[in-house]
Order: structure tokens, then sequence, then C-alpha cells
């Protein structure tokens, strides 16, 4: 079997994270968010995947190479402009040889990939697609569908209160490569919007798997850290670098105050009276000055946190200095190599850029 990730997409709603990182090289516990995904997939047996990427390929073909250190073969689509989720796989299809998975690449699940394999097998039709019930139908694409699974309709992002359905779709397919034919070529296409419907209007059966799986969509700044919250507790399962949490860490920083849950990198350095936790990932590099207080937050690489600053409900990415006693507002999020000057007053959901600050769409 194979797989094809959808890597290709900006990630506007994360700027200014994804100025400097693309979305699928956004670090998840110190590890890149599609490394991760890689894992998942080697753990269903696929070998051969194929990446359509598009926005900042270099950063994805430097790390991941030709696959083979993760003992897979990886091969790069690189558009020029971006396709879409149909367009990229229409572009793909001369390196598809049978039914194939088809994920996004900026979702966080716990979905059993092989159990989805034998649901289609026994499922039949032209393909399967992931659902997960949601609280809130109307920020996603509802997927209507019949006792049997069979799929009737779709409803992109209904409007509050008229949902059809609390079942929405979470992402990740698996399509026999007959759904290519219904995709036109050399354009941009939309596989929620445009491919899906089209083939249940020519009336080709398309079934749902709907699982009560971990998911998450990591587009967005607030889930970005909900979900490692939910690494943290426990509540999404993932296998985590060796890091140091609770005790361990309190053994190796004196006279810090630490707050489980807490992952730090066992090559970080914080000064005495800092104050760490709950729910703070400090990567690779980082730095804590005496004092500073950080609670619900994720440092990337390499940050420095000078005495006294304060960060609650931010992320930070790499190489940015936060100055001495300022305070980074909830919800704030700070790009790379930002330099935060001493004494700052960060305005609670503020976009940082490198510079000065920006204001950021
Ligand atoms: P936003 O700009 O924040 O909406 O993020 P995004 O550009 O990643 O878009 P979205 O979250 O809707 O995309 C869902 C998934 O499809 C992500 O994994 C994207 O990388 C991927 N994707 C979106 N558009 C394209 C495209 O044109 N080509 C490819 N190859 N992937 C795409």
């Amino acid at each position: 079997m194979q797989a094809v990730v959808l890597v290709g997409g900006e990630g506007t709603r994360l700027r200014p994270l994804t100025y400097g990182t693309p979305k699928p090289m956004v670090p998840i516990v110190g590890v890149p968010y599609l490394a991760r995904t890689m894992e998942r997939l080697f753990e269903a047996g696929i070998r051969e995947v194929i990446l359509a990427a598009g926005y900042m390929p270099q950063a994805i073909v430097d790390y991941f190479g030709d696959g083979s250190r993760l003992d897979m073969e990886i091969t790069y689509a690189i558009e020029q402009e971006p396709l879409g989720t149909a367009g990229a796989l229409k572009n793909v299809e001369q390196h598809l040889t049978g039914p194939f998975f088809v994920l996004n690449g900026d979702v966080l699940t716990s979905l059993d990939l092989t159990a989805m394999m034998a649901f289609h097998r026994q499922a039949g039709g032209l393909g399967v697609l992931h659902l997960i019930r949601v609280e809130d139908p109307s920020a996603f694409g509802c997927v209507v569908r019949g006792a049997d699974g069979r799929i009737g309709r779709f409803v992109e992002k209904p409007p509050q209160g008229s949902e059809p359905t609390d079942e929405v779709n979470a992402g990740t397919y698996l399509l026999e490569p007959e759904v290519l034919q219904a995709i036109p070529a050399g354009r941009n296409v939309s596989i929620e919007r445009e491919t899906f419907p089209q083939l249940l209007a020519a009336g080709k059966p398309l079934y749902a798997y709907v699982t009560q799986d971990y998911w998450i969509d990591l587009g967005r700044p607030e889930h970005y850290l909900a979900a490692h919250r939910d690494i943290l507790s426990g509540a999404m399962p993932l296998r985590l670098e060796p890091g140091l949490t609770g005790a361990v860490a309190q053994a190796k920083h004196h006279s810090v105050r630490l707050f489980a849950p807490v992952h730090l990198d066992p090559d970080v350095q914080i000064e005495p009276g800092a104050e760490i936790g709950p729910n703070v990932v400090l990567g690779r590099g980082c730095r804590i000055g005496a004092g500073a207080v950080l609670r619900d937050c994720v440092l990337w690489e390499d940050v420095v946190v000078e005495a006294g600053a304060l960060i609650e409900e931010a992320i930070v990415a790499s190489r940015t200095r936060i100055g001495r006693g300022s305070v980074i507002g909830r919800g704030s999020v700070i790009g790379h190599d930002v330099e935060v000057e001493a004494g700052s007053i960060v305005a609670p959901g503020a976009r940082l850029g490198p510079g000065t600050p920006l204001p950021i769409p």
C-alpha cells in the first residue's frame, strides 16, 4: 500500500511560525510533525510515501531525503502553483499503482490505519473517508451517511444550528485509483468540495469509517497548544523522545519550581527560581533565566528567556529571545529569530515576526 501525504499548504493560520518552518516540519514535542506521520505509516506496514509539497519544500527534502533512514521510499512531487487537495493527487497519478492512503499533513490522530484498510476491504466502494464526531461541526466538512456507512452527501461548513450531522471529514482517506479519473489535470481542485461530491453525483460509492479516536487539526495556534496539552496528559498517545519530566527535571535543575506535566529536552538550562509548568514543552538548547515563569507554552529550539520574564499560553519559535522582565500575553505566537526587548509587554493574541513587531493577518 502507498500513501500520499498532502504537505503543500502555506499554513497561513500558523503564521508567523510558518514563515520559518513549513507546517509539516513544525515540531510536536521536539519532532517534526511529518516525522510522526511517517512513523504511523511505517507501523501500518506502508513503505512507499509520496509527499505532495509546494511551500518551502526544501526543509522537508533536507530532513527526510529519499526516506532510506526510515527504511521507507519517499517520492516528492513539488507543485509550482498549489494544485489543491485533489489536484495534488492527480499530479502524482503516475506514481500510484493501487489503492492508496491520502493524509492531510496537519492532522494529529490516533487512527489505526491497519483497521481502516480492513474496513475498506470489507466495505468495497471507491474509497473510505475517516470521520470523527465533533462538538461544533459548523467549522468542518459534515459528511452524511447511511446506517451501512455509505456516504449520502457532503455539507461544507454549515451555519451553526443547521448541521445535518456531527460527523465530519477527518482528513484521512483510502482511495481506489479510479478516483483519479474524476480529477481534471492541470488546475487547482479540492477533493472535499469538488471530487467527492462529483463521485456521489455519479453514483459511485464512498464509505465512512467513523471512529472515536483522538483527533485534532494542528493548523491553528490554539489547537497546536491543545494538542501538546493532550500529549502531555496522555490523552493523545504518542511516543516521546527522551526528555526530562517532573521529578527528573527537578533533580537536574535544583531550585526550579516544576509543575507537571512538562517535557524538557535534556539539553535545556534553567536558572534558579524559575517556575515551569504545567503544560510546558522546552526544545533543545532553550535557556530560561532566573525567576522566569512559563505556563502552557511550547518553546522550540534555542529560545532564550531572560530573567523574570512571564510567558503564558504561547508558542515561541526557534532562536527567539524574550528579554528580561517581558510579559508575553496569552495566545501570542512569536516567530523565529525575534528579539523581544527587555521589559516589553506583548499584548494577548499578538503575532510577532522577525524584526519589528508586525501586524500579521
Ligand atoms: P492554512 O493556510 O492555514 O489554511 O493552511 P493550509 O494551507 O495547510 O491549508 P489546509 O489546512 O486547508 O490544508 C489541509 C492539508 O492539505 C494540509 O496538510 C496542507 O498542507 C494540504 N494542502 C492544502 N492545499 C494544498 C495544495 O494545493 N497542494 C498540496 N500538495 N497540499 C495542499
